[in-house]
This record gives C-alpha cells, structure tokens and sequence, in this order.
C-alpha cells in the first residue's frame, strides 16, 4: 500500500497521513483535528523527520485558542486559504456572495483511501483530462467544510508510485443555500522548509518558432509567477517547471518537478516568504477565472502533478516522461508510429487532389507510411484570409469528393492524413457569416484579427455540436489514419455571448472544456485515427493536449540547428514519444548528403516524419531518405520506450548530446549533434551511466566494441572543425 492513515497519540497533529512512492515519501499532518499542515516531502527513509513545527511571528494573526502553535502565515500547508491570518500565496479564495466575504476557511473532517481514483468531471462537457490509473494507482482524499458559507472541500492526492508522481487536484461543492464564488483556484500547493533556501528555478519559454528554451536562475524572495493568459498553455510560457538544488546536475542532488494536466490558462506561483520558506502553487491562472457556484454547484480542478528526485534534474525528467507515456498518453494507434510526409513546407496552400496523389505516390517510393495533406484543402480556404469554419473539401479539388480521393491515395500502399483547425474561424467564411456572435469578442469592440481569424467560443455546446457534425459529415466513410489538429492565435478578448454578466470569467475554462470534449468526439467518431496536436508548432506542449494526442508537431521551426535547442527545452518534461520531429528542406538541403545526414540524426529526438517536396528531391536524396526510415525503424522502440538522458546542453555548449536506453540497459542510442565547426576540435566525454560493467556493447554503425566499464567512463568525441556534424552509437550488449 502506498498510503498510510495513523492517528498519533500526544500530538497536536490529531491524524496523519505518509504516501510513499518507489523512491519518494510524502507526510501531511492534521493540526488540532483541523487544519491540514504539510511535514514532508523527499527520499524514502525510516528516519525522516515527520515533526510539525509551529513558529511564532509578530503581525502573524492567530485563532485564540491555538495562540503561536499555529499561525496561518507560518506554518507549512497543504492548501492555503485566503484572508484567515495567511499573507503568502493562497490555494484558494472563496467569495461568500451573500456577504462579499472573501475570508476563506475550512476545516477538516475525514480522510480516506482508496485503489483506483476518481474522474476528474468538468462542470460542462463531462470530463477534464487527467491521468488513467492503473493497478498500483492509489488515492488519499480529504474533506473538509466551511461552517459559515456551507461549502465542502475534497482534496485528492492520486499516488503512481512507479512513476514516484503524486497527482493533485481540488473539488469545492457548494452545499450551503446561497451561490459563492471561487475566485483563485489551484490544484496543488508545496511547502518547501527554509533549509532549502536559494533553489534553482528551472522553466522554459519562447516564441512562435522558438518554443521551450531554458531557463535556470536561483529563486530568491518574492513571488515569482509563471503564467498563461491567452487562453492556450503557449509557446511563450509552459506549465512545466522543476526546482532544484543550486548545485543540482543531470545525474546529482536534490530536484523537484511540476506540471498540470491543462491546456488553457495556468499559474506556477513560486513565493519565497521573508523566513525563506519556497511556496509552489501549481494550478488555473487567476486573472483569467472565477466561477460561480449556486447552492448544490460544484467546481474541479484540472489535475496537477508533482514528482520528486534525490538524483538529479534527468531522474525528474524520466519521471515525467515515464508517468506521462504510461498514464496520460493515448494508446498507441498502430503497430508502428507513422513516418509522415507533410505537405505544408512543400506546397503551403496550393494543393490539390492531382498533386496530392503524386506526392502520396513519392512518399511510398521512398517508404515513407503516411503522406499529410495540411492546410489549404476545405471550403474556400487558399489562403490564410478565407474558409476557416467550413469544412467540406473544395469541389473543384477534389472532382469526385473526399472519399474517392483518399481511397486512390491509400491504394498506393500508405496511409492517409489530414489537417483541421477546429476552434478557428476567418471572418470571411460562410460560418462567420451565418453566425458572428459564435466567436469571441467584446461587446462594442473591434474583434480583434491574428493571422486573419478569430476564435470561436467553444463554451457555447451549439459550437461544438457544428464542429462535430461538420467533421462527421465532411469525413463520413472517408478512411482517414491521422488528424493534424492546429491552433493558430490565441483568445483575447475572451468574451462569451451566451454567458450572463456575472459569468464572463468562467469563458476561458468553459472554452477549454469545449475544446477537450472536442476532441473526444472526433476520437469517438474516427478510433482508428491517430491525432497530432499542434498549435502553429508546439504553441500547445502540455499534458492536457497529450491526454487526445499521440504526438505534438514540435516546433514549426524545422531548422535542424534550431531543433536542436527547442527539443532539448521540451525533453525537461516531457517524453520523446511526444515530439513530431521532421526532416525539413531548407536551400536544398537534402541534396547535400552531410546536411541531409544531420537533419536526420536531429528528428531521432522523437517520432521521424518528412516535411518537404519529395517530388522535387533527386535520387539519390530519395534513396538516402529510404535508407534512414529503415535505420529510424531499427531504433524506434528505444526513442519511443526508452530512458532519456541528456548529456550535453546545446544553450551551454551548442551541442546537444544524450541516449535512449532499454529497460534492461542491453541496448543504448547516444547522439552527438554539433551546431557549428570549431577550430580547436574540442574532445566531449560522453559518459553512459546506464551502461553495465562486465558486458561489452558492439556498435552497429561503426562496428566497434566497448566493454559497460568504459562506456561509463565516457565514449570520447572530438568536435569537427567544418559545422554541422552528428555522430550516433548503438550500442548492443554481446
Ligand atoms: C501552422 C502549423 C503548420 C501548418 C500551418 C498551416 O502554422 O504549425 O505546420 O500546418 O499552420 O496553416
């Protein structure tokens, strides 16, 4: 069992409650058999110190009867209520509308466990996404009420003990007789003690084309808040973030990771307080959300997850890869992950159903599975300004409709898939046209454009039923393998036309579980159907996208070089599996066999796809693309199942290096990827730790053997003195 409920004699902590993972224990106490204070959070250990610690401070607020054994705004908490004596960071505010108090309160009343967990339930729409339990998934629920509003609070810990994950969220159900309203709404709250004062923050941001790069400072006092108000988790900020020893490397010392299981608008808050203790709320952003509830009402939370390591930054990442591709990730569709061929860098906008053919034909010349057809396919959608909204195919490109077409296309012996923009619509469409006030915008004012659309109101269930039906009908016996899902602007202003005044605030959320439910209907409609997720790249990179998406197109950057920083952001939490890497065209590239090798070495971060002409490349780029599937094919269960570790960091050095290795550690893939030449032919030490002493490994690209002892010692690579240069080992035990 991973959770335990003990009632200690002669303590002010009245019920206590340890969760243990493989590696990881966790401890919450209840103070006076009512509030919930935390004790403890790292290593598994018998000797841990479990002790709550009370602390008097002058201006702290107390309740009479507990004096300085208990100070709101001291104390470690597991979930911080806003205006009762607690000046840091607050989990959640309660707004008593009947009163206009905001002074939040609640009070324990029982804990229990149990296999298995609960749903996460939307309040419109179903669910929210969250993570599958398994066998050995265990959940701690606590509850506890609010004497003055009448409101009832769960809190759930959901233990995955292989994954060393504890996933958290929240329900706050209105079981008083007048409407409150949940003004801050987070799913998880850590107290981290001040003896681990001065952690490094480690989190990545972007742009469009520039998504998930590193950043790693120390966290000192203050608050410091990363957050998404546009209504997508974004390229520019990720929910993802570790905190960390400051000493901390890939392989050493103490780290922390962190991640919600949402795609719209979150908060990290990080609150160093002035006695040094590091607050971690993880959950909905604040400025963005609030949510009324009437008597007999209840809100969940999305889910966030927390994941803890005494061994460094990579054992967080692995966790979260692992937790991720065995409790968020949908099951895998096929066999084998597609190798895509992409038209959008071949052709943009200008397709057609000829044209589509011979390039399915190209791609099957070359083993590629599954040709794309990306924008530019439906209503009068040639461009970028026209026909988001309308989806059927355009007459004059496919003569004798859909159906006809993807039948020729798959007799050539490929799969077939397609893109969509669902949430979307261009002013200039007939759904615009026939329903303006569909898409959010503020009363009064200009709608504002980006890339010449707007953002339908997905909170509004008469959107979602249009979307589904359209795909439904434009799709109907239409043998379709793939969805390319995008995303292409952000919501702002968020504004709903079927939501009352006192609900604007609830737009954003409701949006999102629109979009979610979405998804499980076009899931629902087409299962045998893979989706890839993408938001213009990977605007959209979290686990609430991963829940419905086998995989996320990475960046639309497909310049190898620039990859190379982009995917190693992405690999802090999330696993490769994940990453739609593409082999791109860029001046001809693929006609220069070491640019073309490069390229390739580059997309074995994650699943392989192609994203150029392929019927302009020459024959010998076709046959060294054949070639590289079949080598792609012989690592694919590594770079999918694999352990990730990373070596070398690309913002540190410009080269990026790291390996895959199996379970058993029999089989390793180590890359060396250098993003300019250097003079000074720099020798790197790559030291494979999961290789085993006494075994010796036979690379099969050079032929070479290497005992376990000296693959841990470090292969030795000297970097090139000419640029773009990409060395990889397999390594497989004798
Ligand atoms: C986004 C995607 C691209 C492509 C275009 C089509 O930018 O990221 O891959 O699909 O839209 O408009």
């Amino acid at each position: 069992m991973s959770i335990t409920i003990t009632h200690p004699q002669n303590s002010k902590i009245t019920t206590q409650a340890v969760i243990r993972t493989k590696n990881t224990m966790y401890a919450l106490g209840i103070f006076a058999d009512r509030f919930p204070v935390h004790l403890y959070y790292g290593k598994k250990s018998r000797s841990a110190d479990l002790t709550y610690r009370s602390r008097g401070s002058a201006f702290s607020p107390y309740y009479p009867e507990y004096g300085d054994g208990y100070m709101a705004t001291t104390v470690s908490s597991e979930f911080p209520t806003f205006g009762m004596g607690e000046f840091r960071a607050a989990a959640i505010r309660v707004r008593d509308l009947s009163t206009g108090s905001d002074a939040t309160e609640f009070s324990f009343r029982k804990m229990k466990k149990y296999k298995g967990r609960v749903a996460i339930n939307a309040p419109i729409y179903g669910e929210l996404p969250y993570a599958e339990a398994d066998g050995n998934t265990e959940t701690l629920e606590m509850i506890l009420d609010d004497r003055v509003t009448g409101c009832e609070l769960h809190l759930y810990y959901t233990v995955f003990p292989e994954s060393d994950v504890i996933a958290r969220h929240m329900t706050l159900i209105n079981k008083g007789k007048t409407p409150v309203s949940l003004e801050k709404c987070m799913s998880l709250c850590l107290d981290i003690p001040d003896s681990k004062y001065g952690l490094d923050l480690i989190s990545t941001y972007g742009a469009h084309a520039r998504e998930r790069h590193v950043d790693r400072y120390k966290l000192s006092y203050g608050v410091h808040r990363i957050t998404s108000r546009r209504g997508a988790s974004s390229h520019m900020e990720n929910p993802c973030i570790l905190l960390c020893d400051p000493k901390a490397t890939e392989e050493r010392g103490e780290a922390y990771g962190f991640n919600i299981v949402y795609s719209g608008d979150f908060l990290d808050e990080l609150e160093v307080d002035p006695s040094k203790k590091t607050r971690v709320l993880i959950g909905l952003g604040d400025e963005t959300f609030s949510w009324r509830l009437e008597a007999g009402e209840s809100f969940t939370s999305p889910e966030a997850v927390m994941t803890y390591s005494a061994h460094g930054i990579g054992e967080v990442s692995r966790n979260l890869h692992r937790f991720t591709c065995n409790h968020i990730l949908p099951a895998e569709p096929f066999e084998r992950r597609p190798v895509v061929l992409n038209s959008w860098e071949a052709f943009y906008f200008n397709i057609d159903g000829k044209l589509m053919e011979d390039f399915a034909a190209g791609a099957a010349e070359v083993g590629i599975d599954m040709p794309v057809m990306d924008d530019g396919w439906f209503g009068e959608r040639r461009h970028d300004r026209a026909g988001l909204g309308d989806w059927y195919p355009h007459p004059s490109l496919f003569p004798d409709g859909l159906k006809a077409f993807v039948e020729r296309v798959k007799a050539k012996g490929v799969r077939f898939g397609i893109w969509i923009e669902p949430e979307m619509v261009n002013p200039d469409s007939d759904l615009y046209r026939a329903h303006p006030e569909w898409a959010l915008a503020a009363p009064g004012r200009v709608p504002l454009e980006s890339r010449q659309q707007l953002v339908l109101d997905m909170g509004n269930p008469a959107v979602v039923d249009y979307l589904s039906e359209s795909f439904a009908t434009c799709f109907k016996d239409v043998p379709l393998d793939y969805f390319k899902w995008d995303m292409n602007r952000h919501l702002s202003p968020v504004y709903s036309n079927v939501l009352p005044r006192e609900r604007q605030k609830e737009a954003s959320f409701r949006h999102m579980c629109g979009v979610y439910e979405l998804f499980r209907r076009l899931r629902a409609l087409f299962p045998h159907a893979m989706i890839e997720n993408c938001s213009g790249g990977g605007g959209r990179y979290d686990l609430g996208m991963m829940k419905y998406s086998t995989q996320i197109w990475c960046s639309d950057n497909t310049d190898p070089v620039s990859r190379t920083y982009i995917q190693y952001g992405s690999t802090l939490g999330y696993p490769a599996a994940t990453m739609s890497c593409h082999v791109a065209n860029h001046g001809s590239s693929i006609e220069d066999p070491r640019k073309l090798n490069y390229g390739f070495r580059v997309a074995l971060n994650g699943p392989l796809g192609y994203e150029l002409n392929i019927l302009g490349a020459g024959d010998t780029a076709k046959a060294t693309m054949s070639g590289q599937i079949k080598e792609y094919r012989a690592y694919e269960h590594l770079i999918l199942r694999g352990d990730f570790y990373r070596l070398l960091d690309p913002f540190a050095c410009g080269r990026y290096a790291y390996y895959f290795a199996s379970p058993d550690s029999r089989e390793l893939l180590v890359t060396y990827l250098q993003n300019y030449g250097d003079p000074k032919k720099t020798v790197y030490t790559l030291k494979i730790g999961r290789a085993v002493k006494g075994v010796t490994y036979r690379d099969t690209v050079s032929g070479k053997t290497f005992t376990g002892e000296e693959l841990r010692k470090g292969i030795s690579v000297e970097s090139d003195t000419e640029g773009l240069y990409a060395v990889m080992w397999h390594l497989v035990a004798e």
